[in-house]
């Protein structure tokens, strides 16, 4: 059971690290997009999309991981700090679909300002790493916050 808890512990922080790592590869990417040719901007926004990709994947891992981790170990769910992950997980998750995924789509019609978008996806990438982060806080130090 030990062995088993383990285990899932280290799948839960292997996908912590896949699901805030590659999002630092997202602000080089989008800054290189400004003022570029078709196929350039084409390989770029492939690149973006499997970043997406990988970090949503891995979010769904790292849910799943964590839930298990509650289900089989000594951490009970009502805990504040698994709490108060629960309610940054709830608004991160708001970010990744709307602002990502929406903005990507808008990003091919032909009334849209790429400029813009750009900004917004770049300050979105900045705000989801903040809400990452300050997850891995909470699992890390564990605080008893009420
Ligand atoms: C559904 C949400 C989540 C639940 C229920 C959950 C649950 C847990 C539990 C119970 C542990 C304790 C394992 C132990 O030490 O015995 C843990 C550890 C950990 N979690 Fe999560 N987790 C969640 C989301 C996250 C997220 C979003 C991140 C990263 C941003 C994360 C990163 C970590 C890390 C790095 C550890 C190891 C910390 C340590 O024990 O020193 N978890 N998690």
């Amino acid at each position: 059971m030990n062995y088993m808890y383990g285990t899932i512990v280290f799948v839960h922080v292997v996908s912590a690290v896949l699901s805030i790592g590659p999002l630092f590869l997202l602000m080089p990417t989008i800054k290189r997009l400004r003022n570029v040719d078709v196929s350039t901007e084409s390989a770029y926004l492939s690149v973006i999309h499997v970043i997406i990709r990988i970090v949503m994947h891995s979010g769904h891992m790292l849910v799943i991981s964590g839930v298990l981790l509650i289900l089989t170990g000594p951490w009970p769910w009502y805990a504040s700090w698994v709490i108060a992950t629960l309610a940054v997980l709830l608004l991160s998750g708001v970010f990744l679909s709307t602002g990502f995924t929406k903005v990507l789509r808008k990003y091919h019609l032909p009334e849209s300002n790429k400029g813009d978008l750009l900004t917004i996806l770049n300050r979105t990438s900045w705000i989801y790493i903040g809400l990452m982060l300050i997850m891995l806080w909470l699992m890390v130090q564990k605080p008893m916050l009420w």
